[in-house]
């Protein structure tokens, strides 16, 4: 097998906030592909670093009292710890606010531009004229320009979906600092990524991409391409450029160019070669693992970039799901939005790692963490299974043999299975494949626990004369318990460095030319894992609420004034329905709606209400309330809403839909 150079980068973290159980499916998948390809031999980098620039994270510093520098070098610290005790080992940890980042972000500015890639134009946006600075669309706040709804932001409206032009929000404000925006004029930069359409078409359809990231893709390059606006005016937390005073590089420029930037760092402590991993003829290999939502960015912009550049353009580009927790998005109200931190004061961090891995494929479908089966895998697999087989023989060993392992492998068979498993399992942690990497380790533990369970060493341990079988058996399965552990150490390397002590063995290498340990000492056995306590969750989501408190927004106003009077005739337009709910259903990818089909008579009807953050869909089917029934039926995102469903409250939890009293019947008007 020849030694492949390979690079690895995940996506770098914003330092405006902590890692969380959602960033960790990202950072825990690259890691154990990482510490896979490591353990075959192979000479491969895990890169990363800490996405410093923008607003958010410069806004934040001032609300906080401190510089951006201050802010990015503080998170930089939580960060760091966070990654080191879930294992997840980089090879070098850096910042876009680095030399490095500045340097190569200049340099491939300056490429593009010299080759014609780069063009400005004025263009008008909102600007705060308080705060003195221009508001991207998602600092504007005001109400929506079809539903009325309160505190939507500049790009569109979570209870109604409609999208619209910041421009359109009513009575808008800046949300920095709630003064009325006025609109402005400002000289921009933009990448004409239209100049690499050709380039485009045929890297996304040449291999580099999962099949349902290049369809995707193939959409949104047969939309036609768009000039990518790169710049953002003072003040702004990022890099400045070149020739343009006052104007800086977009976070998103520079973010990418941060992989480069962190290699580069390394590179030069370690005296290695930069232009192999990086110029365009490389037999290097380079791969960016990232989440959904970020596709646009990296398989677009950034081959661009690095074609414009003079760059090789990434291998491949492996993108995941989300995480959901218990079936459901992340979320503070309910204490599943879990951060690394509150999840490492309760629970040992590599059950999470091989729960994951236990989830993941290459795919994009999300992975739902669900406690319950969280702790049975970890209970059943790793506690109950492997674990187990050397706490069965190794009491044996110690005490009957001297910690001495039998003088020849007593099944050579049953170790060539578990040895001939290496290629099919190497095959599935090379294409990501970890949920069936897992499966195949588990089968082969099942194997190991039943050749021990035949066998019965309790029992010949009982008899005269049966010494030697007894040595052999446990021998063989402190062997077998061995080779599982070559297996998992991408996943759980801690677990599998303490069983390494145990084993009196070096660190492993891959299950190829592993021979059995014979007439071998081996160490007192220690408890290597504990089966997760159900309290310990139980104090993760209570803590994660706690986190709530600290951040929660501030109340929308209880009560609103009461606006301009209507007519009686314009009140009899209003055909309100006593409505049954039939169904209520979560709709994918909406924060705030939940999909209702309710019974209004004669008729049933299709309703998007926003009322998700108050109501599990099983509370409300079967119940009865008060919709619009005449209201001209709604084309949003997510489909038609035929009506409307009356609520009233603050928002959040303080919300009630309106419920008539028991013997009202679907249908009947109110008046
Ligand atoms: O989406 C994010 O969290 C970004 N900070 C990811 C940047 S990845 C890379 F381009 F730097
Ligand atoms: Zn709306």
């Amino acid at each position: 097998m020849s030694k492949r150079k390979i690079l690895v980068t995940s996506a770098l973290p914003y330092a405006n906030g902590p890692i969380h159980l959602g960033h960790l499916v990202e950072y825990i998948q690259t890691d154990i592909w990482t510490r896979f390809q490591k353990q075959r031999g192979h000479q491969c980098y895990y890169i990363c670093a800490d996405d410093t620039h923008g607003t958010p994270i410069m806004l934040k510093a001032d609300r906080e009292g401190l510089t951006p520098e201050e802010l990015i070098a503080n998170i930089e610290q939580q960060h760091r710890a966070d990654f080191a005790e879930f294992n997840v080992s980089f090879d070098n940890y850096h910042s876009t606010h680095s030399k490095e980042n500045k340097e190569f972000s200049t340099l491939i500015y300056q490429r593009l531009q010299q080759a014609g890639h780069i063009s400005s134009r004025t263009i008008t946006q909102a600007y705060d004229p308080d705060k003195k600075m221009f508001l991207s669309d998602r600092f504007i706040k005001g109400e929506c320009p079809k539903c009325g709804a309160q505190d939507q932001y500049g790009d569109g409206c979570e209870v109604c979906s409609a999208t619209y032009a910041p421009t359109d929000l009513k009575n808008a404000v800046s949300a920095i600092s709630g003064a009325k925006p006025i609109e402005k004029e400002s000289l921009h930069y933009f990448f004409d990524l239209a100049n690499f359409s050709e380039m485009l078409n045929e890297w996304t359809k040449d291999g580099h991409l999962q099949s349902e990231v290049a369809n995707k893709l193939a959409e949104w390059l047969d939309g036609g391409l768009k000039q990518w606006d790169i710049s953002r005016d003072a003040p702004y937390f990022g890099f400045e450029i070149p020739d343009a005073p006052g104007k800086y590089f977009y976070v998103w420029l520079d973010a990418p160019i941060g992989y480069m930037a962190s290699f580069k760092n390394f590179c030069e402590k370690q005296a290695l070669n930069f232009d192999d991993f990086w110029q365009p003829e490389t037999d290097t290999e380079l791969y960016h693992f990232i989440g959904k939502d970020i596709i646009y960015f990296h398989a677009l912009f950034w081959p661009a970039m690095l074609t414009g550049a003079n760059f090789r353009t990434p291998s491949a580009i492996f993108a995941h799901g989300f995480l959901t927790v218990n079936g459901e998005k992340m979320s503070k109200s309910r204490g599943t939005f879990i951060t690394a931190r509150t999840y490492l004061d309760h629970l040992n961090p590599e059950y999470l790692r091989y729960y994951f891995a236990a989830k993941l494929s290459n795919g994009l479908d999300d992975i739902d963490l669900n406690f319950e089966d969280f702790s049975q895998r970890v209970n059943s697999d790793l506690v109950g299974k492997v674990v187990n087989i050397a706490s069965r023989c190794s009491g044996f060993i110690k005490k009957r043999f001297d910690g001495l392992l039998s003088t020849s492998c007593s099944e050579p068979e049953l170790f060539q299975i578990f040895i001939d498993a290496n290629d099919s399992i190497a095959k599935l942690y090379e294409n990501r494949e970890f949920s069936k990497a897992m499966r195949e380790i588990m089968a082969l533990a099942d194997k190991a626990n039943q050749y021990i369970d035949d066998k019965k060493p309790w029992l010949i341990a009982k008899e005269e004369g049966k010494e030697q079988e007894l040595h052999d058996v446990c021998s063989m399965g402190i062997n077998l318990f061995r080779l599982l552990c070559v297996y998992l150490k991408p996943v759980v390397p801690h677990l599998v460095a303490e069983a390494e002590i145990f084993l009196n063995i070096e660190s492993q290498g891959w299950a190829v030319g592993i021979k059995p340990l014979v007439n071998h000492p081996i160490n007192k056995f220690k408890p290597l894992m504990t089966r997760v306590e159900p309290d310990k969750i139980a104090a993760i989501i209570e803590a994660s609420k706690e986190n709530l408190e600290k951040v929660s927004e501030p109340k929308l106003k209880q009560f609103e004034p009461i606006t301009d009077e209507i007519e009686f005739d314009d009140f009899a337009k209003i055909d309100l329905r006593i409505a049954k709910i039939i169904k209520a259903e979560h709709v994918k990818g909406a924060d705030k709606l939940l999909q209702l089909t309710v019974d209004i008579g004669d008729e049933t009807r299709n309703v998007f209400a926003g009322i998700k953050s108050a109501y599990a869909p099983e509370e409300l089917e079967g119940r009865y309330t008060v919709v619009v029934a005449n209201l001209k039926p709604r084309k949003m995102r997510f489909g038609l809403s035929e009506g409307m469903v009356l609520a009233a409250g603050a928002g959040g939890k303080d919300l009630w839909i309106l419920s008539p009293d028991e013997g009202a019947v679907a249908g009947m008007r109110v008046k």
